[in-house]
């Protein structure tokens, strides 16, 4: 007898980041020991107040915290020019993700980032179809549901069918590249997320707000 056509469904492990965009500055090596207990990685916002209208932070503080924690770092680089600066956050940072936007040849640029992980990011209003060769070389597709630049923004719900689209050709293709959803991220969004097939979480002014760890607990249970 051959098995029924049930579907099977494959439970992925969910993976959450927290972002420190929201955290208060003046505490980031605390704050950083407060989450280790209940995030999987740490994601950084590095933004040059040129590809986004927002300045925050480079290699100087992430070498700090470097020494804090033994968490994985994420850099999302939210800059004009990830050719020149990527290496600035290759000893730091695990994992390295630029915006397809901001590279006249993305394919030929996430082949020599040097990183354990890479990854490529698209804005809200970047066609999905743009990131397809260049999953074969991404460990992460970061698709962005606030315009980047602040935290706290509203969840824009075209991602949904995005992550569904991704999560499709990722299954057919048998590729490994997984999908991450960064901004506007709480319970009711995470779910909504989760259910269209990413496999990670990016919350900051979420889980900044107090309550983390039931908060972590929730969608870990979803
Ligand atoms: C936005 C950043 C996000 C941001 C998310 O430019 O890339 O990572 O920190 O913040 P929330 O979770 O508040 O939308
Ligand atoms: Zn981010």
């Amino acid at each position: 007898m051959f098995p029924s056509q049930e579907k099977i469904m494959i439970k992925r492990r969910l993976q959450i980041g927290f972002s420190i965009l929201s955290s208060d500055f003046s505490s980031l090596g605390t704050e950083l020991k407060k989450y280790e207990k209940i995030v999987d990685f740490i994601h950084m916002d590095i933004m040059d107040g040129n590809f986004v209208p927002n300045l925050t932070f480079g290699p100087p503080l992430i070498d700090s915290l470097r020494r804090r924690t033994k968490l994985l770092f994420e850099a999302h680089l939210m800059v004009a020019n990830p050719v020149a600066q990527w290496k600035w956050y290759a000893p730091s940072c695990e994992r390295i993700i630029f915006h397809i936007e901001t590279v006249k040849n993305p394919l030929g640029f996430i082949k020599i980032i040097k990183a354990k992980e890479k990854g490529v990011s698209l804005n809200p209003s970047t066609p999905v179809s743009e990131v397809r060769k260049l999953l074969e070389y991404a460990d992460v597709a970061l698709l962005m549901a606030v315009p980047p630049g602040f935290a706290g923004q509203k969840f824009d719900e075209r991602v949904l069918r995005k992550i569904d689209y991704l999560r499709k050709y990722i299954n057919v293709n048998k590729l490994k590249c997984r999908i991450s959803v960064d901004g506007g991220i709480n319970g009711t969004t995470a779910a909504r997320c989760i259910s269209s097939g990413a496999d990670i979480i990016i919350t900051s002014s979420w889980f900044s707000s107090g309550g983390a760890a039931g908060k972590m607990k929730k969608l870990r249970s979803l």
